[in-house]
């Protein structure tokens, strides 16, 4: 359901001579990464009474939002990486130019997206808001710069947390997304939103013990960025361990945001169930064997 409505949702240009710029666009968006932003955004919009199918362009616009940040994180003045999703990074194959406008073509629809989608369409323009505030540089863009400075202030907590913001932001984003088109009550919104930035927290700490402990071939990207970069993470302040174990306290508590505010509702526990598979999703392999060596490892 996701891929046939990224397929319809991507920004193609009509205009003549517009084949490379549509060729770069369609190589960032397919084959894709894991996917588990829209998936989630789905069963966040369930969560709180919506419907999937009137979510679909929000749940597009979030792994487009995703994409386009990917695509600028790889770029040479970034992260400089030369592999993403096991090929090479779209700069790479297609130029540094090209790759960043596809980035910003890909932003750009996500906002067109978020204004058309939502059932009843009753939460649109706070969504909106709501997006460009979890973007922008309280959110988003304001972790990859907190990220591009730590290196001046390894060891202080303040700037380790502002870090997580690149991921977190967006992962409150992805699960609220949906609820607040929707017009939900907003205390189911709040939790949702504990859930969505304590899931993001956790999976960039298992991110980071990749980029550490994971292997190229494995995870597709790039291993040992943060360390060429010389950029802190919980795992060179608190250890592997101690990463593993915070990411479950984090995992805990978003869990535990569910569990109180909506008890038995079958899409809940399905959030929940989610959140230790979006985490395994982290680990070197998804095959089922390797899955579950890294579930017993994480949770370790
Ligand atoms: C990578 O995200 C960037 C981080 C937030 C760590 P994913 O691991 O979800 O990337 P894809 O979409 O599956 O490739
Ligand atoms: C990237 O974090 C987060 C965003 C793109 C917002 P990383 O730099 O750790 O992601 P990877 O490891 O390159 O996927
Ligand atoms: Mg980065
Ligand atoms: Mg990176
Ligand atoms: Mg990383």
């Amino acid at each position: 359901m996701i891929e046939a409505a990224l397929e319809q949702s991507l920004p193609l240009s009509a205009r003549h001579g517009a084949e490379r710029l549509n060729e770069a666009l369609r190589a960032a968006v397919f084959p894709g990464g894991k996917r588990w932003r829209p998936i989630l955004t789905l069963l966040g919009t369930m969560t709180a009474g919506g419907a999937a199918q009137p979510a679909l362009p929000i749940a597009c616009a979030i792994e487009f939002l995703h994409t386009s940040s990917l695509i600028l994180d790889d770029l040479p003045a970034m992260d400089d990486a030369k592999l993403r999703r096991g090929r090479a990074t779209l700069h790479l194959i297609y130029g540094e130019g090209p790759a960043l406008l596809a980035a910003l073509a890909l932003l750009n629809q996500a906002y067109a997206l978020l204004a058309s989608g939502g059932e009843a369409r009753a939460g649109t323009s706070r969504l909106i808001t709501e997006a460009a505030r979890c973007i922008g540089p309280d959110g988003m863009i304001g972790g990859q710069a907190a990220d591009l400075d730590i290196r001046a202030s390894r060891g202080n907590s303040h700037a380790l947390a502002s870090r997580q913001l690149k991921t977190t932001a967006l992962a409150r984003l992805t699960i609220i997304a949906g609820a607040i088109a929707s017009g939900a009550d907003e205390q189911d919104v709040s939790a949702l939103a504990r859930y969505g930035d304590c899931l993001g927290a956790a999976y960039q700490i298992c991110d980071d013990l990749l980029d550490e402990l994971g292997e190229s071939a494995t995870i597709g990207k790039n291993v040992g960025q943060d360390a060429r970069h010389l950029r802190s993470t919980f795992t060179a302040q608190f250890g592997a361990e101690g990463a593993r174990r915070l990411a479950l306290d984090f995992l805990a508590e978003g869990k535990q945001a569910l569990q109180e505010r909506f008890g038995d509702c079958q899409t809940a526990r399905l959030l929940i169930e989610a959140a230790d598979l979006v985490i395994v999703g982290a680990g070197p392999s998804r095959t089922s064997t390797n899955a579950a060596s890294w579930r017993a490892e994480v949770k370790h």
